[in-house]
């Protein structure tokens, strides 16, 4: 069980902001916590209005944003990028950076130094890594640095390689009973939430009962303390394949499709732009104009 509490935010939140140990406290009160992806101001701006707690700039904006086959390339320097864009608009909801591939595996110096850039160049609150075992060294020294460390156990993209491909995790007694112990540690270790994704309900159920700090799942089933669900994914926008855990809320691409290809047949056809989209000039500096036209024409 927990020996750690979860680990405040480094500075004095902003004001409005959802404060870090409500967290714990809705947990406890058995609320459900909402957390979505966004990668810039629009999407955040919603999110934020639509009441969410959490908003996770998550590395998937490597698949979803920048037409990457995987999550893998993208880097930090963009994810700081969009890691602003969100930060600016976000008032009330947490947001998560997502610690990419390569910024922090190599040390607790590098991870640290990483979550640093995530705070103090993006603006995130708090930042999210992959894994537990070696990693349970690098969430540590990112929480001593009193930047809350949220952990991502299961399915960890960045691995799937590794992992043998983009499937479900925990589905063994013995895999499960390591999944179990893998988020306990990572509870010890100081994150203040863990992500479960595609694990096994029930499995999800014992390590979200057994944790003191909220497990957020996606693909886990609904006896998690939260759930998360990529903003390309829930609004029916990504053109890839989709996961099984998947529920599309919209159908926003074929509202966009539709719409850019009727502008295209409106500008063809000269329907587009109409009067009311232009701009009048008076009718005597027009008339001077033409005058002024027709001058500089005959010289
Ligand atoms: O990067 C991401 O969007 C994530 C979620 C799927 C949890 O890690």
């Amino acid at each position: 069980m927990s020996t750690r509490p979860g680990t405040p935010a480094p500075a004095t939140p902003a004001p409005g902001k959802l404060p870090l140990p409500e967290l714990l406290e809705m947990k406890a009160r058995g609320d459900k916590i909402v957390m979505i992806t966004a990668y810039d101001a629009p999407a955040a701006r919603l999110a934020d209005a639509a009441g969410v707690e959490l908003i996770l700039v998550g590395d998937t904006a490597a698949m979803v944003m920048l037409g990457h086959e995987s999550t893998v390339p993208v880097t930090l320097d963009e994810m700081i990028f969009l890691t602003k864009a969100v930060t600016r608009a976000a008032r009330r909801p947490l947001v998560i950076g997502d610690m990419p591939f390569g910024t922090y595996e190599i040390s607790d110096e590098q991870a640290v130094g990483s979550a640093i850039r995530m705070v103090k160049e993006g603006g995130a609150d708090v930042v999210k890594l992959e894994g537990a075992g070696r990693m349970l060294s690098r969430v540590r020294a990112i929480a001593d640095s009193n930047i809350g460390v949220m952990g991502h156990i299961g399915l960890t993209p960045q691995s799937a390689t590794k992992l043998g491909g983009f499937k479900a995790q925990g589905r063994s007694a013995d895999a499960a009973l390591k999944l179990y112990e893998d988020a306990l540690a990572l509870q010890d270790a100081g994150c203040f939430a863990v992500v479960l994704e595609a694990v096994p309900a029930p499995v999800a159920a014992r390590v979200s009962e057994a944790l003191r700090v909220p497990t957020i799942g996606i693909g886990a089933g609904a006896r998690c303390d939260g759930q998360v669900l990529v903003w390309h994914d829930l609004l029916g926008l990504y053109a890839g394949r989709t996961p099984r855990f998947v529920k599309r809320y919209a159908e926003v691409a074929t509202v966009i499709g539709d719409a850019v290809a009727a502008y295209a047949a409106d500008v063809r056809s000269g329907a587009f732009p109409e009067e009311r989209h232009t701009y009048s000039i008076p009718e005597d500096e027009l008339a001077l104009f033409e005058q002024a036209l027709a001058e500089v024409r005959s010289i």
